[in-house]
């Protein structure tokens, strides 16, 4: 019997949801089903079908035989094996992650709903901003058990922080290992303690002032492409978002950062049962979603630091709570 493939259904259809779905389709991760709201007033047009359309032609060219649909039915979500949650607003110059919040907590909550009545049992991805508060509005929303939400910015910032290390250092960016904690925020947590370049610690290669402008600008660096583009990033959070859904289809047990559920790690809600939250953490990512949360020792100003990012996305749920006052 032939092997089922995975299902993967992507909901936003726009920037990121499209660059995820052509990922999936290239490395032939699964099947592709992309979910849009766009021009649903307007019977003439279909642009969720219009782009699975467009990108299920790259097949005979790129050599894959996933199959890519487009819908405005979250019926077509049903057997999802990963949901990837990119609907909403991105941000324009001048505007923090935060300033989304008031539209993408209503949009998040309501394609959670909609996941949880017709992919309940998938594993889910949140994308959308302001990230971690928006990973802790789907947990809600659907009532998933935690190792099945997750969300994608470590991935992210993790490969910013080692594009600036890499080009800093003039040596291939798959020799640097590195590791950023925290909040989707400019206030996350970069370890230059913990990072190196096939194992020789990156404080023997670099003075500090050089490390430290690296973090800067990974710290930065979605407001950076902002500033230039006009709008935010899309294809390196889509490389991350798929090294998410890679690890997870493949049951690869990667370890990458993820927006994962804490109490008791990193001094997140320590002995507050149900108290926790969603910040970036080292996650092993396998076929049930976050498998383990690793958590190893920091020093007194790596904890000052993450105890700001935590109160910095524990602020923001507060606020999230008070726009959707029903969330539970
Ligand atoms: P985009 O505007 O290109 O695409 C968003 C899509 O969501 C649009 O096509 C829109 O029609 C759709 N949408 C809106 N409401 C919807 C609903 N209720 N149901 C289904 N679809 C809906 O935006 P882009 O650039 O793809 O960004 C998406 C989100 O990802 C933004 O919130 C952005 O801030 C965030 N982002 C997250 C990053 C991360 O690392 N976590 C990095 C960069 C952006």
């Amino acid at each position: 019997m032939p092997m089922r493939r995975a299902k993967i259904s992507v909901i936003g259809a726009g920037n990121i949801g499209g660059e995820c779905a052509r990922s999936i389709a290239m490395k032939e991760l699964g099947d592709v089903v992309l979910v849009d709201i766009a021009n649903k007033d307007k019977p003439e047009l279909h642009m969720p079908k219009g782009k699975a359309l467009d990108l299920a032609c790259c097949g005979p060219v790129e050599n894959f035989d996933a199959k890519i649909t487009g819908t405005f039915d979250y019926k077509d979500i049903e057997g999802s094996d990963v949901v990837v949650v990119t609907a909403g607003v991105p941000r324009k110059p001048g505007q923090s992650r935060d300033d989304l919040v008031a539209i993408n907590a209503g949009i998040v909550k309501n394609v959670a709903l909609n996941i949880k009545q017709h992919a309940p049992n998938a594993i889910v991805i949140v994308v959308s901003n302001p990230l971690d508060a928006m990973v802790y509005v789907m947990w809600k929303a659907t009532g998933f058990p935690a190792n099945r939400v997750m969300g994608q910015a470590g991935a992210l910032d993790v490969a910013r922080y080692k594009t600036f290390l890499a080009w800093e250092l003039g040596v291939s960016v798959e020799d640097i290992q590195g590791l950023l904690l925290g909040g989707h925020g400019d206030d996350m947590v970069p370890l230059p303690r913990r990072t190196s370049v096939n194992g020789i610690p990156v404080t023997d290669l670099l003075p500090a002032e050089k490390i430290q402008a690296c973090v800067d600008r990974a710290k930065g660096g979605g407001g950076e492409v902002v500033k230039l583009m006009g709008t935010s990033a899309w294809y390196a959070p889509s490389a991350g978002t798929i090294e998410m859904v890679e690890a997870i289809v493949r049951d690869k047990k990667r370890v990458i950062a993820c927006a994962a559920y804490c109490e008791n790690e990193f001094g997140v809600a320590p002995g507050q049962k149900g108290q926790g939250l969603f910040v970036g953490v080292p996650c092993v990512l396998g076929a049930n979603g976050v498998e383990r949360v690793i958590t190893f020792p920091m020093d007194a100003e790596e904890q000052k630091f993450m105890n700001e990012s935590i109160s910095h996305v524990r602020d923001l749920i507060g606020v999230t709570r008070k726009l959707l006052p029903d969330l539970g």
